[in-house]
């Protein structure tokens, strides 16, 4: 499978792993490999995310294309479409360091996509757990807002209580990285 791409350049290296474009041989597309490096016990932790993605056919959700483990090289790749924009986060800093806001078309259309976005996952009975501006992308050419970043959702069948899926504080400290984005019922908990 890893012959079939071709790497073209880094987007995001990080400790995890790395999310990189590459040029799809058989179709000369660019898609995105995400790659996590594999450590014990973690593998169906990857695949997780390559799991709920699957279910996703979303204009609003990142599109999955594949996934593949390499144990020569130790890591799990899922294949993403390539979305040519920004996050959201990009985004806002960006307006923020010339002083402007976002237009309300923007805004509008920002929630709107979102809340569609949001209605397929509970449709799926998927609760993300990390949405935030970061993993929220934004191509200016489609004028489409993107869902991406599965790594901490989960698939429940409460639906009545969702987040109540997590089983340990420990998960939940997982969350960490974004304490600000914690609703606060989850908060609460930690
Ligand atoms: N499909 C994609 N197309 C283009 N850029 C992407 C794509 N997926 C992720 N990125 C970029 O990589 C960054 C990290 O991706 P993410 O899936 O959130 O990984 P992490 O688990 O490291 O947070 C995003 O903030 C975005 O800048
Ligand atoms: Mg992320």
């Amino acid at each position: 499978m890893k012959y079939r791409f071709s790497f073209s350049k880094d987007i995001v290296r990080s400790s995890k792993g790395s999310i990189s474009q590459y040029i799809d041989n058989t179709t000369s597309s660019i898609v995105v490999l995400k790659k996590l490096y594999i450590s014990d016990g973690d593998i169906g932790a990857h695949s997780n995310e390559a799991r709920l993605l699957k279910l996703l056919h979303h204009d609003n959700i990142v599109r999955y294309y594949g996934d593949y483990y390499d144990y020569n090289d130790i890591y799990y790749s899922i294949i993403l479409e390539y979305i040519d924009g920004t996050t959201l986060e990009q985004e806002i800093s960006h307006l923020s360091n010339i002083s402007q806001r976002p237009s309300k078309d923007y805004i509008y259309s920002l929630l709107y996509q979102q809340s569609l976005s949001l209605e397929c996952l509970n449709f799926n009975r998927i609760v993300h757990n990390d949405i935030k501006p970061a993993n929220i992308m934004y191509s200016s050419h489609f004028n489409q807002f993107k869902l991406c970043d599965f790594g901490l959702a989960r698939q429940t069948d409460q639906l009545t209580c969702p987040t109540i899926d997590f089983t340990s504080r420990l998960d939940l400290r997982l969350l960490c990285d974004s304490p600000r984005y914690l609703s606060s019922e989850l908060y609460n908990y930690l």
